[in-house]
């Protein structure tokens, strides 16, 4: 499964990129107005420390304007990947920017009968948000394994992107129903490296080691 990080803080971003496990970035609006800067600085910044699928997402609500928005963004950096909002207009755009060769990443799918639509107009990937079902006490990763099973029936080759992920457990149910990826905010990425027993079982490791007085190097 491919690991992306879900923030628009260059800095961070940058060092976690240095983990070697990062595959790509998703940022939002909201994560853009979080970090704060100029858009534009802070995409390059992103795109040259993570080489990756970064994407950015347009805030017009009509085709025609999603479509240049996306464009612009587009010209930002050659791993730019188009974030549009699942609607209709988000769809034509998707469809049109797909033709022109653009990635797309439609974002806000909340059911299967989305994420169909999705495919069919060219997506890249696809963003089911499993956490912010999850809130509203639905089941965020049957949403998964609903793609999942649609996506194979018909061959569509758009990537699931486990997105709105809250936990390590959310990103294991999710690689085991079959998502490509998952974007990770920075704190559930750190997470996934720790165990009780790592850290319990490295000290005892090290302090037999000392007790022979030798070394390696
Ligand atoms: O980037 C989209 C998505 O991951 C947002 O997550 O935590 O705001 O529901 P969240």
């Amino acid at each position: 499964m491919q690991i992306f990080i879900d923030s628009a803080d260059a800095k961070e971003l940058a060092a976690l990129a240095g983990s070697g496990l990062v595959d790509g970035v998703t940022t939002n609006p909201s994560l853009v107005a979080k970090a704060g800067g100029d858009f534009f600085e802070t995409l390059k910044a992103i795109c040259a420390a993570v080489p990756g699928p970064v994407s950015a997402e347009v805030v017009a609500q009509d085709a025609e304007g999603m479509i240049a928005e996306g464009r612009k963004l587009r010209q930002t950096a050659e791993n730019i990947v188009v974030k549009l909002p699942l609607t209709p207009e988000g769809l034509k755009a998707c469809k049109a920017l797909t033709a022109e060769g653009c990635p797309t990443n439609v974002t806000l799918c909340f059911s299967a009968m989305q994420a169909l639509l999705a495919a069919k107009a060219g997506a890249t990937y696809i963003s089911p948000f499993l956490g912010r079902l999850d809130d509203i006490g639905a089941d965020g990763m049957e949403l998964i394994r609903e793609i999942r099973a649609i996506y194979d029936n018909y061959g569509f080759d758009t990537q699931i992107l486990a997105a709105s992920i809250r936990s390590g457990a959310h990103v294991r149910d999710a690689a085991l129903a079959g998502a490509d990826c998952a974007t990770l905010p920075p704190a559930v990425f750190k997470s996934l490296y720790k165990h009780a027993l790592t850290d319990s079982g490295l000290e005892a490791f090290l302090k037999d080691w000392k007790a022979t007085g030798q070394s390696i190097l």
